[in-house]
């Protein structure tokens, strides 16, 4: 008995001995640093890919089923000293697979390198614990963003911290604080959306529900803030291309989630690979260390994002050869190189400190917040913790959170005649590529990279498999291609003559980075084809668009009788959606984005009073229908006028007017009507989701801080200039005048 007691006491006592202060941190560290060769430390800066010590044709090529390469395994550890390792190598594991992965590697860093130093992992687990099966995905961002919900959005970001750890993995290369101010960008499914209020609301919730108060306990990890800094803003539209960003418009639109989430506590960053007015981030020591380090107050881990250092060299050409890439990257402040598939980094930069160019003290900088990032995740006392922690992984509790989140995203864009919900009786053919293909539900940064392997697809249902749940046998299926052939589309019609309704389910294929550029932001006209085809039986077309992002509708959106935006619903996607077109769900998403009209007409809901001629939307941001009504009234504003330190204080009634209960996006926007940087129209200051019972009224209230309109002028200073500002709830206008110019 007395050794149970010691042995669980020696199993508990470590648990308290984590919280460390930063002073014994800062001591452990100093400690550890000064016992380290050139070697070691410039080992901990370097990262690699799983692929580099697996079995396998490298560097691409791992072994399937995947196993660690012991040789591989210790030249990079015990060798080189690498400090983190990350990804799958475009593979995904069992549970028990990950656990023998990152037991073995930390045994390895903790027994047979010399300081005993562990190995800080990393993933993508950008949408749930992707690669992983059987652990719980959630939609990707954009779809999160369409709940407008920041409790729900930490909710999942909670269970993917659980997980996450779980499986043995510390740290995640998660949120994207990315502000989509380019639609079609092929990361746009990984971003909050246009906007930059709604992004920095939602990205600081996550961030806060992935770290906890404590990133060393057993469910909460370290978060990456990503990609710093305007990353989906390429001005071709093509990822990893030139973004060409006046300086007080990337502090306006795109510093703000950054500065809220280091405000909040952010351990890491990741840098943009891409270039902004023609330097690479990666090279950029004034975006780097003078705004982010200095300016921003980051004291955390800075890493490169995947061969991005290289890329300063074979991709931006800004650097002649690999080692003054090396060199560029680390005088700007980089930390740890994403190398990921060799150690010429680590090589590389051993050669620039020898030769005089980088001093040890800049690697002691980097090597100390490395350090620190392990120590207060724990790592030394814990690398991973007993899996019997995680009782719930993959439970039936965590999809529940799933499938609530999918169904509070999916986006009623139209509903004409009040067509849905569907009747219980409704006899439905269902069609489309996406209808019965649970990878379209999912995108990239799944069960795989591009989200595309046929392999390892779950048995999560699709649209089609919910809906016949739902509808049993009165649903018709006719399968059909991404290239819908004439084929299909006659053998779809045809199967129309024997339905009462139509659902035709639409949308993009899975993708990740630079494989889903487009060139065309239209659907195929094979599609277009089969929904004028399916519109012309005179059935009702219900068109379920599964997409990243917003494709091109006018051709045809005309003919549809309604339209759901589903966005990336992931795995519970497809209950969601037959939840919705069955009305067991009323929906409740509302747009993230301007979803466009055409294929230059590009303009976003905060476009200027000189683009308003080109402001053709298909629907409006903050769009989303409801199966009820919603009135707004009574609009206060408490103040006409406003001077530096006060506090406006606004409320407007909204009243459920319909007949069922609903949920309704409150949204506060606020227009400069003259300023002397050209205003937007409207910018987002505020929202609140509510639900309401038929015939109820809540009253919400914002409070509006005279910095909560201010804006970057053209000296890039914080401003709010005085004069008339127009304040826009639902339908209703008020207006209020700030008597002064405020400086922040
Ligand atoms: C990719 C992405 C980045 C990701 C990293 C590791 O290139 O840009 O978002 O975290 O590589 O997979």
């Amino acid at each position: 008995m007395f050794n149970r007691l010691m042995l669980g006491l020696a199993l508990w006592l470590p648990t308290l001995a984590y919280a460390y202060t930063d002073v014994e941190i800062d001591r452990k560290v100093e400690n550890l640093l000064a016992q380290m060769s050139l070697t070691e430390k410039i080992g901990q800066m370097t990262q690699v890919t799983l692929n580099v010590v697996s079995v396998g044709t490298l560097p691409y090529d791992m072994k399937e089923p995947h196993e660690l390469d012991e040789a591989r395994l210790k030249n990079a550890l015990v060798n080189y000293g690498v400090g983190s390792i990350f990804n799958v190598g475009d593979h995904a594991f069992s549970r028990e697979h990950w656990r023998e992965i990152i037991e073995k590697i930390q045994q390895v860093a903790t027994t047979q390198t010399r300081l005993k130093i562990p190995v800080l992992y990393g993933i993508d687990a950008v949408h749930g614990t992707n690669y992983t099966y059987d652990s719980t995905l959630f939609p990707q961002q954009i779809g999160l963003a369409a709940t407008w919900n920041p409790e729900l959005v930490a909710k999942a970001a909670a269970i993917t911290a659980y997980e996450t750890r779980a499986i043995g993995v510390p740290w995640n290369f998660s949120p994207s604080l990315d502000v989509g101010r380019n639609r079609l960008h092929s990361r746009f499914y990984e971003t909050f959306g246009e906007d930059t209020f709604l992004v920095k609301t939602l990205g600081k919730a996550m961030l806060q529900a992935y770290q906890g108060n404590d990133v060393a306990d057993k469910n909460h990890i370290a978060a990456t803030l990503k990609h710093f800094i305007a990353y989906v803003m390429p001005l071709n539209g093509i990822d990893r291309s030139s973004a060409w960003i006046p300086e007080h418009y990337l502090r306006e639109y795109f510093l703000p989630p950054f500065i809220d989430a280091i405000g909040a506590g952010a351990k890491s960053v990741m840098l943009n690979l891409s270039e902004i007015n023609g330097i690479p981030v990666h090279a950029n020591p004034q975006l780097v260390t003078d705004l982010l380090q200095h300016e921003l107050n980051f004291k955390g881990l800075i890493v490169s994002d995947w061969e991005s250092i290289r890329e300063v060299f074979y991709h931006h050409h800004v650097a002649e050869n690999d080692k003054q890439a090396v060199k560029l990257a680390i005088l700007a402040g980089v930390d740890m190189s994403m190398v990921p598939y060799s150690f010429e980094f680590a090589d590389q930069l051993q050669q620039l400190v020898k030769a005089g160019e980088i001093s040890e003290q800049r690697i002691n900088t980097s090597v100390r917040k490395i350090l620190r990032l392990k120590f207060e995740l724990g790592l030394f006392e814990h690398p991973y913790y007993p899996v019997s922690d995680y009782p719930d992984f993959g439970s039936e509790k965590f999809r529940k959170v799933s499938q609530e989140a999918a169904s509070e995203s999916i986006t009623l864009l139209k509903n004409e005649k009040n067509l849905l919900p569907l009747p219980k009786s409704a006899k439905i053919l269902v069609t489309g590529f996406t209808a019965d293909w649970i990878q379209a539900l999912n995108g990239g940064w799944t069960y795989s990279w591009q989200g595309s392997k046929p392999l390892w697809v779950t048995h999560k249902p699709t649209i089609l498999d919910a809906m016949v749940q739902k509808f049993r046998d009165q649903v018709s299926y006719v399968e059909t291609a991404y290239e819908t052939t004439p084929l299909e589309i006659q053998a779809a019609v045809k199967a129309a003559e024997d339905a009462d309704y139509i659902v035709l389910c639409l949308g993009e294929k899975p993708y990740a980075e630079n494989f889903g550029n487009v060139l065309d932001f239209g659907l195929p006209e094979s599609q277009i084809s089969l929904a004028r085809e399916l519109a012309a039986t005179g059935k009702p077309v219900i068109l379920v668009l599964a997409e990243g992002r917003p494709r091109i509708l006018s051709p045809f959106a005309e003919q549809m009788q309604a339209i759901v935006m589903a966005y990336l619903p992931s795995n519970e996607g497809g209950l969601a959606i037959a939840d919705i077109l069955a009305g067991t769900v009323n929906p409740s998403g509302k747009l993230p984005f301007t979803y466009p009209f055409g294929q230059n007409s590009l303009t976003m809901y905060d476009h200027k009073h000189s683009e308003t001629y080109a402001v053709q939307v298909q629907y409006p941001f903050g769009f989303g229908l409801s199966y009820t009504e919603f009135a707004y009234s009574n609009l206060k504003i408490d103040r006409k006028q406003l001077t530096a330190g006060d506090t406006l204080n606004i409320s407007v009634d909204v009243t459920n007017t319909g007949k069922r209960a609903g949920k309704e996006v409150v949204q506060l926007y606020i227009g400069d009507v003259f300023a002397s940087l050209a205003p937007p129209v409207k910018r987002l200051r505020g929202f609140e989701k509510i639900e309401l019972k038929p015939q109820q009224t809540k009253t919400v209230h914002f409070k509006i801080a005279v910095e909560d309109i201010a804006f970057i002028n053209a000296q890039n200073k914080k401003v709010a200039e005085k004069g008339d500002f127009e304040v826009m709830l639902g339908d209703l206008k008020g207006r209020f005048v700030l008597t002064e110019d405020v400086h922040f």
